[in-house]
């Protein structure tokens, strides 16, 4: 396993849309394992692959507390099907926008369809946490991001706030001295 780097807000590939696995293979374990670490080192709870720069439809998560076993779940090639009318509020947080949190409010329950790690068709019915966090990585797979869902205003003002801590930081590589 290793870690890969994590794209951040205003990396254009964050906006491609993830193309279905052909096959879950050993290529395809071997990045979900990556994702896994990067996800887990982050630290977060969930992952698209095209947070790491793959265009694949690919989602690690793992929801287990700070005191529990982790529980890591792969999804791949997934489908949200009966999503509630009901919605639920959820604070959302996302490791390609760092330090923004928003309430945002989503479809309380919902089913997933998906391969398992293994390539096995899987039937989740997700609530809770779980729905939200499943909805939220599938919107990563069509090229949307949480604060798409918000008002222009708030969106507006975390993206000017991330594209001047994204500017800053190239001018600091800049003037690194002898660093290749
Ligand atoms: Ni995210």
């Amino acid at each position: 396993m290793a870690k890969r780097p994590i794209l951040t807000v205003p990396d254009p590939r964050l906006r491609e849309v993830s193309k279905d696995v052909d096959e879950v293979n050993d290529e395809t374990r071997a990045l979900m394992d990556d994702m896994l670490e990067t996800m887990y080192d982050a630290p977060g709870i969930g992952l698209a692959a095209i947070q790491v720069g793959v265009p694949q439809r690919i989602i690690v998560m793992d929801l287990a507390g700070k005191d529990e076993e982790p529980q890591p779940r792969y999804f791949v090639n997934p489908k949200i099907l009966n999503p509630a009318d009901e919605m639920a509020p959820y604070e959302e947080g996302c490791l390609s926008v760092p330090d923004a949190f928003e309430e945002l409010d989503r479809p309380a329950t919902c089913t997933v369809e998906y391969l398992d790690y293994d390539g096995q068709p899987q039937t989740l019915e997700a609530e809770g946490l779980l729905a939200t966090c499943i909805q939220h990585e599938m919107d990563h797979l069509e090229g949307v991001l949480f604060i798409d869902h918000l008002s222009r205003l708030k969106r507006d003002r975390i993206l000017k706030k991330l594209k001047r801590e994204a500017k800053a930081r190239e001018a600091e590589a800049a003037d690194a001295p002898g660093v290749a």
